[in-house]
């Protein structure tokens, strides 16, 4: 059963922009996926319509093999959008970041613990009670996150969850992702980034300007396919190009892969 299932997903914008044309696209419990694709490939739309806060214009989206609609999975669906606004409304980062539990009536004891501990990992201790619009943009990025991390969820969707974020925070992110899938939740981040890849997925699914998903594999499959990325405006990570300049046939994704080949 997959958690979620995409099936002949189309969306155009009011403009008439067809952002997906018939997508198909099935993660699967404890999946880390990778929507990777150049600005503009349909990742921000496709990842909203996988949350739910787009309805597709062709096609369906089902959660957990069931006809649920979007709305009776919040608890266990959350998505962090590529525009941090989107979740930053109340008073103060505290209030927004207990937003979401509050919705689901999560006692306000556990809702306050659970935004410490966010705040601790994710860099926001002295922040939690400032106005959300007067935080920096890297600030509000990761305020963004603990919101959509602060329900706990089973499956979460995250459109670019470290742009605009300096390299400590990143790792932190990057960190805290990992434990999350170790814990078994399922993550799927949209990303323009081939280096980010390979660190937040194993999973990649590529999309181009066309709106269609033109490759769909493993992450290494995927980010070692030069010419593929090349057609698609990306170029592989840098280890990978580095290790196939030297000729290797089957490149190391990361500086840490490289480290261990090398060794
Ligand atoms: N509100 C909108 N109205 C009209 N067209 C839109 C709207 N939002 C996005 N688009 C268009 O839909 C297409 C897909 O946009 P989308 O934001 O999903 O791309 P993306 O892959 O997330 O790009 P990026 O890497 O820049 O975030 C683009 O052609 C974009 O111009
Ligand atoms: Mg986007």
């Amino acid at each position: 059963m997959s958690v979620i299932e995409a099936s002949e997903v189309r969306y155009a914008y009011p403009d008439g922009t067809l952002a997906l044309d018939g997508v198909d696209l099935a993660i699967e419990r404890g999946d880390r996926v990778a929507l990777l694709g150049p600005n503009g490939a349909g990742k921000s739309t496709l990842l909203q319509l996988l949350g739910g806060l787009l309805d597709p214009d062709g096609g369906t989206v089902r959660y957990f093999g069931t006809d649920q609609p979007p709305g009776e999975v919040r608890d266990r669906v959350s998505v962090c959008t590529q525009n941090p606004a989107d979740y930053l409304f109340n008073p103060t980062v505290r209030e927004d970041v207990e937003y979401g539990p509050a919705q689901l009536d999560v006692p306000p004891a556990e809702a306050d613990e659970r935004v410490d501990r966010l705040a601790d990992r994710l860099g926001l201790e002295g922040l939690l009670d400032k106005p959300p619009f007067r935080l920096s943009g890297g600030e509000k990025r990761r305020a963004a996150l603990a919101s959509a991390l602060a329900t706990e969820p089973d499956v979460l969707l995250l459109d670019e969850p470290v742009s605009n974020v300096d390299a400590a925070n990143r790792r932190a992110i990057l960190d805290l992702l990992d434990e999350l899938a170790a814990e078994g939740v399922t993550l799927v981040v949209s990303t323009p980034d081939t280096e980010l890849a390979p660190h937040v997925a194993d999973r990649v699914v590529l999309l181009d300007t066309d709106g269609t998903i033109v490759r769909d594999g493993p992450a290494r499959a995927v980010l070692t396919d030069t010419g593929l990325l090349e057609r698609c405006d990306l170029v592989p990570p840098q280890v990978v190009e580095l290790f196939s300049r030297l000729d290797e046939s089957d490149p190391p994704l990361t500086v840490a892969g490289a480290v261990e080949r090398l060794e």
